[in-house]
């Protein structure tokens, strides 16, 4: 039995709870107000957060309701899970409690943003809860403290059926250890960022789209299937949502 469990948000104090949740990980940026994520859930925004048995918020995912070029959808602005309860399966329980709640109001697609270069992220997005990505977002909340472009997958998780298609394949490596490079070397992280940024460009640009990652020996590993129509679908650029 696990010691932690999941429910929506109840009360203004579970938004408050998020709120401290929310600045324990993102010490440097802006957290969403309760009055804010209050509003967003009374008009169908979905607010779940992961609670001991003493009822401390140790993560929580908050979505919006979302226009995309596919139509109505919610937006997941966060998930989080705080350190010390992570890598037990918590951050993919509450994206599938988002799941279960954006499917009963009918809606079909979640999209979200993720630095593509982190490979926890990319293992749970990608790899466990098979979300897919064709849309690469350039420096998307302008360089972060240390100067380093932000830039982000745009991803798409189809709730009720799989997007992949067969197709020709190819894969894009990138290193387990990305957040210690970014303190570690400034440099070698600008580096792989731009490295990156080309390649996934390049890719989706060519039809390629990101359907899978998984972890080999010292690495993580993207592959692409080429189902899109080149050039058809590729966001550099594009503003989120
Ligand atoms: C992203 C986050 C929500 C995931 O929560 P979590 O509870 O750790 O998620 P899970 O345990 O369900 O899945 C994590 C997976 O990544 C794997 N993992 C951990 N470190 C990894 C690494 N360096 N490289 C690749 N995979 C890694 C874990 O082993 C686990 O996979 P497994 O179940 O196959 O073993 C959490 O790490 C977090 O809050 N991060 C900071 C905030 C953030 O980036 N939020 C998302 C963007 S808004």
């Amino acid at each position: 039995m696990s010691d932690w469990f999941i429910r929506p948000f109840e009360t203004f104090e579970d938004h408050v709870q998020s709120l401290r949740v929310q600045r324990a990980i993102w010490s440097n940026d802006l957290p969403v107000p309760p009055h804010i994520s209050l509003a967003i859930v009374r008009r169908g925004g979905v607010a779940l957060g992961a609670f001991t048995a003493q009822g401390e918020m140790i993560g929580c995912v908050l979505s919006f309701l979302g226009w995309s070029r596919y139509g109505l959808c919610h937006h997941s602005h966060f998930a989080a899970v705080v350190e010390g309860w992570r890598d037990k399966g918590i951050g993919e329980a509450l994206k599938q409690a988002q799941r279960r709640a954006v499917l009963a109001q009918g809606i079909r697609l979640i999209t979200w943003t993720y630095d593509p270069l982190q490979a926890r992220n990319a293992r749970l997005n990608i790899g466990k809860l098979r979300a897919i990505c064709r849309t690469y977002i350039r420096d998307a909340y302008g360089p972060d403290p240390s100067g380093l472009p932000t830039d982000r997958f745009e991803v798409e998780w189809w709730l009720d059926e799989d997007p992949r298609r067969p197709g020709l394949t190819m894969e894009i490596p990138i290193p387990l250890n990305f957040q210690a490079l970014r303190e570690s070397n400034p440099e070698q992280a600008l580096s792989l960022r731009m490295r990156a940024r080309q390649q996934f460009e390049q890719a989706f640009a060519e039809g390629f789209v990101v359907t899978d990652f998984a972890v080999r020996s010292d690495q993580g590993v993207y592959t692409l299937t080429q189902f899109d129509a080149p050039n058809k679908s590729t966001g550099a650029n594009q503003p989120e949502g």
